[in-house]
């Protein structure tokens, strides 16, 4: 094993060697695309996964959601929002760069199956996590409605992946530069009040656009399925971190999850717990 992949994970989720960075490329402001040379990961990694990443010895490890791999050339690919320490970390990596840790697949697969029509919706990093789902979903045989949100036109990236893998793309910007202002939530919402028939719905973003599909959803009883991010730091079950209340039982969103029924997750709780270092990780962005 690579001495500077020291995790305590099985030998399954780790690197026999140096995991590089193969390449790291800005997709919008703020927003990054990174894709690193891990060939184990890659061979076998599926839609819904995550990694736990680490920029340099002295970081913090962080969870993020696979956007792309290519089991030939033996990369994978995530999308990341630079919003504090780590991220801005990640975002000066350059080809060639080692990374101290390099941990996955994490998490369960996501439950993919020819349901009929799909509504997979996608804002910021998610618009990355939501596309090896969409591209899945079509292989299954699914008609699949991309819906994507983000505040304006140039905070937008992959629509040419995702209207590939898509039978319809709508998309949804706050300064309506393209589409209208309702987000997510409310084109779900006008699409089942039109009677389209939808028979299920994967919404992967930030919590809230999550918590607010979820409730466009509810009333239609259409099944939703989120990707939960909440705080995580070793990934494997043991640290009890990750912990979310879904249906009223206990789960650890890295190994249970991270997908989960939405309209079953107790969204105060959720929210609450990953805004709880808040403070701290502000005066660390800062520092
Ligand atoms: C399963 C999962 C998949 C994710 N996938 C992606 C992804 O594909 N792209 C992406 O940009 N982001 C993703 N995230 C969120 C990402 O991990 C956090 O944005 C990142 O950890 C922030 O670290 P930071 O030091 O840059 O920011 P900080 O300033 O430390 O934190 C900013 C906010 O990020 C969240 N956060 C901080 N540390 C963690 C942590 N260890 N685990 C989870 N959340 C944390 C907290 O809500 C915090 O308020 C995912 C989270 C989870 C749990
Ligand atoms: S991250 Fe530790 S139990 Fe899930």
């Amino acid at each position: 094993m690579n001495p500077l992949n020291r995790d305590r994970h099985s030998n399954d989720s780790i690197e026999p060697g140096p995991v590089t960075v193969v390449k790291r490329e800005p997709l919008a402001p703020n927003l990054q695309l990174l894709t690193v040379r891990a060939p184990v990961v890659a061979r076998k990694i599926q839609p819904g996964q995550f990694v736990i990443i680490r920029a340099d010895d002295r970081g913090e490890r962080i969870p993020l959601t696979v956007a792309d791999w290519d089991r030939e050339q033996g990369s994978v690919s995530c999308v990341f929002m630079q919003i504090g320490t780590s991220t801005y970390k990640l975002g000066r990596l350059k080809a060639g760069d080692a990374l101290p840790t390099f941990v996955g697949p994490l998490g369960k697969p996501l439950e993919l199956d020819r349901w009929g029509t799909v509504v997979v919706a996608g804002g910021c990093y998610g618009i990355g996590s939501i596309y090896p789902v969409a591209r899945a979903l079509k292989e299954k045989g699914n008609h699949i409605i991309s819906l994507i949100e983000g505040r304006s036109k140039f905070l937008l990236y992959w629509l040419d992946r995702l209207e590939a893998e898509s039978d319809r793309v709508i998309v949804s910007t706050k300064d309506r530069s393209v589409g209208d202002n309702r987000y997510c939530p409310g084109l779900v919402k006008d699409l089942l009040a039109s009677g389209k028939q939808v028979d299920r719905v994967i919404a992967i973003g930030c919590t809230f656009m999550m918590y607010l599909m979820a409730e466009a959803t509810r009333p239609f009883s259409v099944k939703t399925i989120v990707s939960l991010n909440p705080i995580m730091i070793d990934g494997t079950g043991m640290c009890g971190a990750c912990r979310v209340s879904v249906g009223g039982q206990t789960k650890f969103a890295c190994v249970d999850g991270p997908d989960f029924d939405a309209h079953q997750v107790d969204w105060d709780l959720l929210l609450a717990r990953r805004n709880a270092y808040l403070d701290r990780e502000t005066e660390s962005a800062q520092r």
